[in-house]
């Protein structure tokens, strides 16, 4: 008999935290409403007493989303467990995920506090959440450096106030697959109220590269619940990624844990998550990276023409990816599109799906085939569409042995600005007449810029971080001119400031 492995996804919560990923409303209802497609069992949604915005977020896709239990984090303080209630009130099936730190730095530095005051808090708030909702989850915020014998004590005391879901957290992403591992096992067998009253949660942090082992082994000692996110994304180096363990347990049927995921869904929300985010997946991700499934050795290529077992353990189709999807061109319909950003896990009324359409056109006249990073980006293109600052046209000159002339005219708030400047090299000269227009200290702190898949025709996404008055801003531009693309970069940071 097969046991049952509840994914709880957090892409909206710590995935969101990540700095330049922060989504809107509208966007997380889209990304929640493609979790539960997919089949994850638990969203968490936000923090409600961070910001205005996190607390309408967990309302509104409190009320989007039907079958998924949804979560909203707080700390083990009344009034962010009376602020998480107030946004769950929606929920057809809400969870308060409270918790503290329980590692002893956690408690010297952050608490200035002890050991037994901290279990004392632990269960005054796991009891005070009860009082809103049946539904308590409890993390011992930092367990992977918590010493094993106090962690039991604490787990066993939560449980006894009410917890269903103990969240062992590795926040630092320190511990060793087998160490882990050993902590799931020790508190299974020290705890009381492990077996039938609640179960164990992982929620591994991947800083030395090592969340998705981790968070198997956690799973292979005894915990039932996984927290992961689409793509691995999280805090500094990412949490553990969902598609990474569905497909460990569904490939490894010799483990007897089965999810509730339904893979085919996964390439779909891996690249709207994305997008979204403006996180490129890196090529050589496992399972949804661009060359996931690309042999391109002669060797292997033999051997998988041959027969694809040879090298092979993932049918590609198995994760939504179908290398006989149609290829879209100029000469594609609105049908295909639409179809395309069906796959892709994108629905939309159709003046939308017109704009879309009309884009989608103009970018086929300048490209040989749309790929589905493309339709990702087209799908997005209106999010500078309420933008104060506009980009009204880019003029550059550039060469060898002479110095870079740009030109830009921008719309600000319905008029027209117009300046030029040189540089020593068209983004440069670009940026410092954009700079002439808008004369504030900013410095341009990152600057990436990605072809999207291959061809000199394809279209350039630009990432940039722009400091500001202390603070960093992101902005992001996708064009088939990576000077273009830049300069709409910037303008998309810049936007984010001057309103
Ligand atoms: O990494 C962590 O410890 C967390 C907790 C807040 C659950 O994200
Ligand atoms: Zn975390």
């Amino acid at each position: 008999m097969s046991d049952r492995l509840f994914i709880f996804d957090t892409t909206l919560r710590d995935g969101e935290q990540v700095p330049g990923c922060q989504l809107n409303t509208v966007e997380k209802i889209q990304v929640a409403k493609a979790l539960e497609t997919l089949g994850v069992d638990v969203i968490e949604a936000g923090f409600p007493i961070s910001s205005p915005g996190d607390f309408k977020s967990v309302e509104e896709i409190s009320k989007a989303v039907t079958w998924p239990t949804i979560c909203a984090l707080t700390r083990a303080v009344e009034k962010d467990i009376d602020v998480a209630a107030e946004a769950l009130r929606y929920a057809k099936r809400g969870r308060i995920h409270t918790g503290i730190g329980t590692s002893d730095p956690h408690i010297r530095y952050k608490f200035n506090s002890t050991r037994e005051e901290i279990i004392e808090r632990a269960i005054a708030a796991t009891r005070y959440a009860k009082k809103h909702v049946e539904d308590v989850e409890f993390y011992c915020e930092d367990a992977g450096r918590t010493e094993n014998e106090y962690l039991a004590r604490v787990v066993e005391a939560v449980i006894k106030a009410g917890a269903t879901v103990v969240n062992i957290p590795d926040t630092t992403g320190y511990c060793l697959p087998d160490e882990y591992g050993a902590k799931i096992k020790y508190l299974m067998e020290h705890v009381d109220g492990l077996n039938g009253k609640a179960i164990l949660s992982t929620h591994c942090h991947n800083d030395l590269g090592m969340a998705t082992a981790n968070t198997t082994q956690g799973v292979l000692n005894g915990a039932r619940q996984v927290e992961v996110t689409i793509n691995g994304i999280g805090e500094r180096a990412g949490n553990t990624s969902l598609e990474e363990i569905a497909m460990i347990f569904k490939s490894h049927k010799e483990c007897n844990i089965v999810t509730n995921i339904n893979t085919t869904k996964i390439y779909g929300i891996s690249r709207m998550v994305s997008s979204l985010m403006n996180m490129p997946v890196q090529p050589n991700k496992a399972i949804v990276g661009r060359n996931a499934f690309a042999h391109s050795s002669g060797i292997h290529q033999d051997g998988v023409l041959k027969n694809v077992q040879t090298y092979e353990i993932i049918d590609p189709k198995e994760v939504g990816i179908d290398d006989n999807a149609i290829v879209l061109t100029a000469r594609s319909g609105r049908a295909a599109l639409k179809h395309r950003l069906h796959v892709l896990g994108i629905e939309m009324e159709q003046d939308k799906l017109d704009k879309v359409y009309e884009d989608f056109l103009k970018l086929a006249d300048k490209k040989k085939e749309i790929t589905d990073d493309d339709v990702m980006v087209l799908a997005g293109a209106d999010r500078s569409q309420n933008h104060h600052i506009k980009l009204e046209y880019l003029q550059v000159t550039s060469g060898v042995g002479v110095r870079s002339v740009a030109s830009v005219g921008l719309n600000i708030a319905g008029e027209r600005f117009e300046a030029a400047a040189t540089g020593n090299g068209p983004v440069d000269a670009a940026i410092k007449a954009l700079k002439n227009i808008i004369r504030r200290q900013m410095v341009l702190k990152e600057f990436t810029i990605q072809a999207i898949s291959k061809g000199s025709d394809d279209v350039g996404k630009v990432h940039m971080q722009v400091e500001y008055d202390g603070h960093l801003y992101y902005g992001f531009g996708a064009n088939t001119d990576i000077i273009a693309a830049s300069v709409e970069a910037y303008i998309d940071a810049i936007n984010k400031f001057v309103k």
